[in-house]
């Protein structure tokens, strides 16, 4: 199941980005993250053409909490995407990278007052304001500068898609925007287009994440257009801009099948013309903020196999040198990945084994069941799809350092982020001067 640029040469080694990952893995250490350049561009051009095709004037922005770093905010503003940022700490790494400002949107269900301010000094292109409370703090805080602020307000259409329930976010019991069809959230509206230093655009939704089902997308679509009817008719108030969120799912497995950026643009596109045309609305700026769907696939991890142990009658556990700390998704979500043994891809499958990480918990598994070659300690295992909410969910569990990651292009490989060191895990810790005074006195004692 190759993705992008993977391959194999004539080593029956796996490669990717024309580079060999046995070559990788040694040179770089492992746990590994590998991202195929050429593929990353090719999704994010993809996604902006097609959409730019289908719907006219609208934008693509990256959804960076799928993974940010400055090599990727660089990569995607050449895209010419846009870029939705969750926190202080990814607007900090986009407007580190000199990412274009007008181009960030801010999300965010609980943003400080901190990170309001860092938005407005900044001037980025825009906050999605999630409830009330934060519509208030944001208006009190542009009065007080003197600045305008340009906001969309987030909405729940009450659409629950079908996924995981961890990630729904369509629905109206969620800690996410306000319910489209509550009194509470027109008097929020109002309150907003009479707030001065507040420029209400538009509005936004998220229905939820690794979505398989094109009708959820025009549901919603036809939800949030009837809603703006509704607003218009009701408020007299026209708004300029909408935003649909991300969500689109994509293949881990070779027998699932995600639907094409073609599928899901013609549906959205589909949607919003009909619903328009219904409501005699002109068509409002439409905005995607696809994060997955950009990233996952372009990129793997690259493990080394330690230890291999047979439970008599039972499996045989093979262990890598990571796991939950570098891909909690297994764990959180009972997601399942694949992959191969890089060293020797083309091989015949022998056994069915399981991928076990180095983390002490019993439900550190990375693979249950995969069908592989022999596997040996010292091989490198490949594990595909791992582009998305990976790194940018990995933890120092166990103190594990966490991996580096190298941008691989035309038999290049380049680090974008250095492994951390055992110096890095304790970098930030402290001991109280008590603590070691209390040890001088116990010595002296
Ligand atoms: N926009 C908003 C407002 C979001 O909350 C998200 C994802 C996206 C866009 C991008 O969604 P995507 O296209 O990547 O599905 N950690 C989970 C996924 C959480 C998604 C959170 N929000 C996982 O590993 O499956």
């Amino acid at each position: 199941m190759f993705m992008g640029t993977m391959s194999v040469d004539d080593k029956n080694h796996l490669t990717i980005g024309g580079c060999d990952t046995v070559a990788l893995a040694h040179r770089y250490g492992t746990p590994l993250y590998v991202l195929d350049e050429h593929f990353l561009r090719q999704k994010a051009r993809t996604y902006r053409t097609i959409f730019n095709d289908l719907i006219p004037g609208s934008k693509v922005l990256y959804a960076g909490k799928a993974l940010l770093n400055s090599a990727v905010c660089r990569i995607m503003a050449e895209e010419g995407l846009g870029l939705d940022v969750v926190s202080g700490g990814e607007l900090y790494t986009a407007l580190t990278a000199d990412f274009p400002r007008e181009q960030i949107y801010f999300h965010g269900n609980n943003k400080s007052s901190a990170e309001l301010k860092m938005a407005l000094e900044r001037g980025i292109g825009r906050i999605v304001v999630d409830n009330i409370w934060e519509l208030k703090t944001l208006g009190e805080l542009a009065a007080r500068r003197g600045v305008n602020v340009s906001i969309l307000i987030r909405l729940t259409p009450g659409v629950e898609p079908n996924t995981h329930s961890y990630v729904r976010t369509g629905q109206f019991d969620s800690k996410f925007g306000l319910p489209i069809n509550a009194d509470t959230t027109m008097d929020a509206i109002r309150q907003a287009v009479d707030m001065p230093g507040i420029d209400l655009k538009g509005f936004h939704c998220h229905i939820g994440s690794q979505i398989m089902e094109l009708d959820a997308y025009q549901k919603t679509v036809r939800l949030m257009i009837e809603f703006l009817a509704r607003l218009k008719r009701g408020l007299g108030l026209t708004v300029e801009e909408l935003d649909l969120g991300g969500g689109l799912g994509i293949t881990y497995l070779p027998d699932e099948k995600s639907p094409s950026l073609l599928d899901y643009a013609q549906a959205i596109s589909s949607a919003l013309t009909t619903s328009c045309q219904k409501h005699r609305l002109a068509m409002p700026q439409i905005a995607v903020e696809p994060g997955r769907s950009i990233v996952g696939e372009a990129g793997i991890t690259l493990y080394t196999i330690g230890a291999v142990k047979e439970v008599p009658g039972v499996r045989k556990y093979v262990a890598v040198d990571g796991g939950m700390a570098d891909n909690p998704r297994v764990a959180m979500y009972g997601a399942k990945y694949t992959g191969c043994l890089a060293n020797r891809v083309l091989d015949d499958a022998e056994e069915l084994v399981t991928i076990a990480g180095k983390c002490c918990e019993s439900g550190d598994i990375l693979i249950r069941d995969i069908s592989l070659p022999t596997v040996r300690t010292g091989d490198i295992l490949a594990v595909y799809a791992t582009g998305a909410y990976n790194y940018s969910m990995a933890s120092n569990y166990n103190r594990l350092p966490r991996p580096a990651m190298v941008l691989v292009w035309q038999g290049k490989s380049d680090i974008i982020v250095e492994r951390e060191t055992y110096d890095d895990l304790v970098r930030l810790d402290r001991i109280p001067q008590r603590l070691t005074e209390a040890k001088a006195a116990v010595v002296k004692g």
